[in-house]
């Protein structure tokens, strides 16, 4: 069961520029302990990415989005077998973290991850030198989005999928997660950091059908879906929805 939300304002009336802001400060103030569950989160990924792991037969470079890429976990993850990778993420600490990461890894020069700063739903992004980069005309073959969708307000998750899937490349692939929660809420929630301390965000509590629903009716008919379940390393349970485009449309 989710925690009970640490306000009362009704999700449905909130208003998404404040939840936007709130979710920053939040997420900003979250950003060091993204670097402390890094291995964890990595743990886990190989789960959930296996289905696409798996059906990477192709010569070419594929290129990847990872949609709010916090530290850079996943999106060095995606480089390291051998995607081409684009992270955004509206957080500024979270993308000096995953930029700060690259001296880490030892990735040729053009196998590295590109991290652009910019809020997803207002689709304007900066790259390390300031220049902005809208996404609108490009096509990815894989589309990550975990633990994101949840964290807009209805009915702004459903146009959230929606321009997730807008970037998807024929025969390519969104993943969309979330944990799989008994009932529906939306609110504001205290999330926990391992020291026991805790910041107020914006988000959205999914049943598995209502996710899959979400997922199923933004994708329409050119997507084929499958979905798969998963266990964190604090056993909470996650859905992952792979939308797969099939077909022209
Ligand atoms: C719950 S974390 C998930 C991080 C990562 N995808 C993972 O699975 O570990 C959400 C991330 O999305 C970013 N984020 C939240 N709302 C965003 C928005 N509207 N636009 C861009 N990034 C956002 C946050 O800064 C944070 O890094």
């Amino acid at each position: 069961m989710p925690a009970a939300p640490a306000s009362a304002e009704p999700a449905l009336e909130a208003d998404l520029t404040s939840i936007l802001a709130t979710n920053l400060v939040a997420y900003q103030a979250l950003a060091s302990e993204y670097r402390v569950t890094s291995r964890q989160r990595l743990k886990h990924a190989a789960e959930w990415l296996a289905v696409v792991f798996q059906r990477n037969t192709r010569s070419r470079r594929l290129q990847a989005l990872d949609i709010g890429c916090a530290d850079g976990s996943h999106a060095y993850l995606l480089a390291a077998h051998g995607y081409d990778v684009t992270g955004v993420d509206f957080s500024p600490r979270m993308i000096q973290i995953a930029r700060w990461r690259l001296q880490r890894f030892r990735l040729r020069k053009d196998h590295r991850p590109r991290f652009l700063t910019g809020e997803f739903h207002a689709g304007t992004f900066h790259d390390a030198a300031g220049r902005t980069e809208l996404l609108g005309d490009r096509q990815f073959d894989l589309v990550v989005a975990n633990a994101f969708v949840h964290l807009f307000p209805r009915p702004y998750d459903r146009a959230v999928v929606k321009k997730a899937l807008d970037l998807v490349a024929f025969q390519g692939t969104a993943l969309f997660s979330t944990t799989i929660e008994d009932s529906r809420e939306e609110g504001y929630f205290v999330k926990y950091r391992s020291d026991g301390t805790g910041v107020d965000r914006w988000r959205g509590h999914y049943p598995k059908d209502e996710f899959l629903a979400l997922i199923r009716d933004a994708a329409g008919e050119p997507f084929d879906l499958q979905d798969a379940t998963s266990t964190d390393m604090r056993g909470r349970s996650w859905l992952t929805i792979a939308a797969r485009r099939a077909r022209v449309g």
